[in-house]
């Protein structure tokens, strides 16, 4: 079982997920993951934590860490994510995830954290730092997840085989010391997430790659518009009905995401009597995802600058997060028979 969930049981679920505080947020984070934890979080006992730890397996200089731990937390509470509604914390803030992490690293093979994908990627890409911080990787998200006995971790494809990792190391756990944790299954709300196709007519919309062809929350008005004029089009269709091209539906999608369902209407009319131009379309797109993101992009922008907030937002996700973490590590000890001084059982 990878993921969703259908018959979801009573009572409040645990929800956990982390963000890698690299890059700006763009629209596909916005539809995507955002959108979902805003509407989980009226649903769930939800812990968001910023991944700051992770990032040091990849850029051990923490100056520019500094600026992108905070732009992510202002940049989802933008967005929606209400710190008084979830536990949002910094993972370097949770010491509780340290001594996790360390448990399961007694319990996670060589040989199974070398086939990981996103590890021979990353052995590649920097080969002149293949760091042990790198190899448990995976160590370190399920101890992320499980710290809270997390069921449910909202994320993307791309974070499939992490999860399948963090099974396998919670019921080795489980097998060898007792029940303590619950097998993490991704999940997001309502099934499939919202896709957000990239502006450039190829797959979807991702910070690592085609940065024109992504638009970021952070965004400027003018940069937006002149992203979406460069979108691919042609000469437009030759008979009534005919069927979309991809980049063409792609810009249907995007517009479906933010424009008026009036806006729509009338381009899916043009389009259909083929009297369609996409000048004309690309014009309304820009104007309407700027309009969309406008708001975001001011309300990010002053949380950020709100250093008093901030610190007072990471303080409170962190003394949130740290009484589940706690209790974690209570029961964690005690499975593992560390408690020395306890009546045996
Ligand atoms: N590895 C995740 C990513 O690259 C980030 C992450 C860290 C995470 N800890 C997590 C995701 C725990 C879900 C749960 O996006």
């Amino acid at each position: 079982m990878s993921s969703q969930t259908e018959n979801m049981p009573a009572g409040k679920q645990i929800v956990m997920s982390g963000i890698r505080p690299t890059g700006y947020l763009h629209l596909g984070n916005y539809f995507g993951a955002m959108q979902n934890y805003v509407k989980m979080q009226e649903q769930f006992e939800c812990y968001f934590m910023v991944a700051d730890l992770h990032s040091l397996t990849t850029h051990p200089d923490t100056k520019e860490l500094r600026e992108n731990v905070k732009r992510v937390f202002a940049e989802n509470i933008a967005c929606g994510l209400d710190p008084d509604k979830v536990a949002f914390y910094c993972q370097s803030h949770i010491h509780e995830t340290a001594e996790l992490y360390l448990y399961l690293n007694m319990m996670a093979y060589k040989g199974e954290l070398e086939k990981t994908t996103t590890f021979k990627d990353k052995v590649r890409l920097q080969p002149e730092n293949v760091n042990a911080g790198l190899l448990t990787y995976p160590v370190l998200q399920t101890a992320d997840i499980i710290l809270h006995r997390a069921k449910y971790v909202p994320v993307g494809k791309d974070q499939e085989q992490h999860l399948e990792m963090a099974r396998t190391f919670a019921n080795r756990f489980n097998h060898r010391y007792g029940d303590v944790f619950p097998e993490p299954v991704a999940f997001n709300f309502g099934g499939e997430l919202v896709k957000v196709p990239s502006l450039d007519g190829t797959g979807k919309m991702s910070k690592s790659e085609n940065q024109n062809a992504t638009i970021y929350l952070s965004d400027a008005e003018d940069v937006i518009k002149k992203k979406v004029m460069k979108a691919k089009t042609d000469a437009g269709p030759t008979e009534p009905n005919a069927a979309k091209p991809d980049y063409i539906e792609n810009l249907f999608q995007l517009m479906r995401l933010v424009s008026s369902p009036d806006t729509l209407q009338k381009f899916e009319d043009d389009f259909n009597t083929c009297n369609i131009r996409y000048g004309d379309m690309k014009k309304q797109l820009g104007e309407d995802i700027a309009a969309f993101t406008a708001p975001i992009r001011e309300k990010a922008a002053a949380i950020q600058s709100d250093e008093v907030y901030l610190k007072k937002v990471m303080l409170q996700g962190a003394e949130k997060a740290r009484i589940s973490a706690q209790k974690t590590i209570e029961l964690t000890r005690e499975a593992m028979g560390l408690n020395y001084f306890a009546p045996t059982p």
